[in-house]
């Protein structure tokens, strides 16, 4: 049964999620299993998280897949991971598309196998005919390279003359920065029991509201989600003002 009552919950539900899947090497090392058994294991999270964000209506989910420091593991693992991504591309995109996914991927993609960026690009271009969920696949991705690509880029602009650096400001700024065009992240979620952020989405996380959860991501499913969304739904986002300001606006 579930955990949240669904009426509440829709007005008070986040309309970003971003998680962090942290835990699978952990989850398989304790069950005297290669950590690549974790990773295929994480698969199954990432499917039933999915369509929990789609049954409860949240449109927009972000899932750190691989950071641009996951390249120092073992070569052996990153391997496996990347075979896992094409594998996963070939057999879940056109369900997903099916289903109402629209799927993107966030980060430095150039340093892929060709192989996998045109599996990334061509899996992009399968637009649903109605978006239930925006699906946001962060690969190769930094937090900090992500504000030093919108700088670049603003910088470009300058150098073009098409933006005046007079004008440059935290909009600006924020409208170069990865997932721009999607809800502001509400609500971010890392699983494994870390409490740090790991250089995710450091921009987008000035305001976000933050759950940490001690269940290792290959056990993660809708009740672990229903968890974190029943405690955001309880949660007064005061963005700086008073909670009387809030509860009494003038
Ligand atoms: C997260 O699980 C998956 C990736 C970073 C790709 P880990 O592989 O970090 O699992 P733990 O933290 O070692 O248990
Ligand atoms: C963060 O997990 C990256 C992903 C989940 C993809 P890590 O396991 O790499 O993070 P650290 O190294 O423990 O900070
Ligand atoms: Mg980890």
């Amino acid at each position: 049964m579930s955990i949240i009552d669904p009426a509440i919950a829709v007005q008070r539900l986040p309309r970003h999620i971003a998680i962090v899947m942290d835990g699978n090497g952990r989850w398989a090392e304790a069950r005297h299993r290669p950590r690549s058994f974790g990773h295929h294991e994480g698969v199954k999270a990432v499917r039933a998280t999915v369509e929990a964000c789609i049954r409860r209506h949240v449109p927009t989910l972000t899932l750190f897949a691989f950071s641009s420091e996951n390249w120092k593991r073992p070569q052996e693992e990153v391997g496996t991971l990347m075979e896992l991504f094409m594998k996963a591309i070939d057999r879940e995109v056109d369900e997903l598309v099916a289903n109402g996914v629209a799927l993107r991927f966030v980060g430095d993609r150039s340093a892929f196998a060709p192989a996998l960026r045109e599996r990334m690009d061509h899996s992009e271009c399968k637009r649903p005919a109605q978006t239930r969920l925006n699906l946001n696949i962060a690969a190769n991705y930094g937090g900090r390279w992500d504000i030093v690509q919108a700088a670049r880029c603003i910088a470009a602009g300058v150098a073009r003359g098409d933006i005046d650096a007079d004008t440059i400001d935290e909009s600006l700024f924020d409208a170069h920065v990865s997932l721009a065009d999607l809800p502001p992240l509400d609500l971010f979620i890392r699983t494994g029991g870390e409490h740090r952020v790991s250089n995710f989405l450091l921009w987008q996380l000035a305001y976000a509201e933050l759950w940490f959860s001690d269940v290792l991501w290959p056990d993660f499913d809708a009740a672990a989600l229903d968890a974190a969304l029943a405690d955001y739904a309880r949660r007064e986002r005061r963005y700086g003002r008073t909670g009387q300001q809030l509860r009494h606006p003038a």
